[in-house]
């Protein structure tokens, strides 16, 4: 895993955004996951002006979501779809054909969740993550197999606590649907995302603990590709 640390958040945002701006000129059909959460905020911001400004396109790349909140309603603000498209799709210039999203609400998510695979065909190009308090990439939680497709997931009881962030009600979600770790690990490159002094502790845990599925981030000290992007919060105890 390739460590990149930065002294500010701004420098942080600046460089995967930079970073990002360089994959899409470099192959302008990239084929993208992204998250939702409060890690990814400023960078979409980031991204949003760059789409605004013109120096970036979506034209031709394809973005799906990584995971999607089960139990809401279907138009609530804080469900993964909402918030991409709130913080970044509606800004860029991606096709709405090219915009892939889970939804929790069919009456066969196995099936849908099959599609979604198959949808995405032979892997993404790039994925960015950020990471939970327990490791958990996406809805992966703890104990995920390491061969675990798109499906249905109950989350943790950490996972559930810090989504309160997310919603402006107090009927957290207990499960949802998620990209499987076959598909992260197997991604051609992976950007794991982590910012304040919160996620210090299991960015630690990610870098010098065991390579174990109790922690889904150890994994990908194995890939390949892998960068993990830290600020000098998130990073503060392993530097
Ligand atoms: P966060 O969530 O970006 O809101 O911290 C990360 C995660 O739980 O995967």
């Amino acid at each position: 895993m390739n460590v990149l640390r930065f002294d500010t958040e701004s420098a942080w945002v600046g460089a995967v955004c930079s970073l990002l701006r360089d994959r899409l000129r470099t192959k302008p059909d990239l084929k993208i996951c992204l998250p939702s959460g409060t890690t990814p905020v400023g960078i979409y911001a980031e991204m949003s002006r760059s789409a605004r400004a013109g120096l970036v396109s979506f034209a031709r790349a394809s973005v799906f979501a990584l995971d999607e909140f089960g139990g809401l309603a279907p138009d609530d603000p804080g469900r993964t779809k909402h918030t991409l498209q709130r913080q970044l799709i509606d800004a860029v210039d991606l096709p709405p054909a090219a915009f892939h999203y889970l939804d929790p609400d069919v009456p066969d998510t196995a099936e849908h969740c099959k599609d979604y695979d198959a949808a995405i065909g032979d892997g993404f190009d790039l994925m960015l993550l950020g990471i939970g308090l327990n490791g958990h990439l996406g809805m992966n939680e703890p104990g995920s197999p390491v061969d675990s497709s798109t499906r249905r997931v109950e989350l943790e009881g950490t996972t559930i606590q810090s989504s309160a962030r997310y919603f402006a009600h107090h009927n957290l979600p207990r499960w949802g649907l998620t990209v499987g770790m076959k598909t992260v690990l197997e991604s051609k490159e992976v950007w794991v995302l982590a910012n304040g002094a919160a996620k210090a502790p299991i960015i630690q845990q990610t870098l010098r603990g065991e390579i174990d599925s109790s922690n889904p981030a150890s994994l990908l000290r194995r890939h390949p590709n892998c960068s993990l992007f830290v600020d000098a919060e998130a990073g503060g105890r392993t530097s």
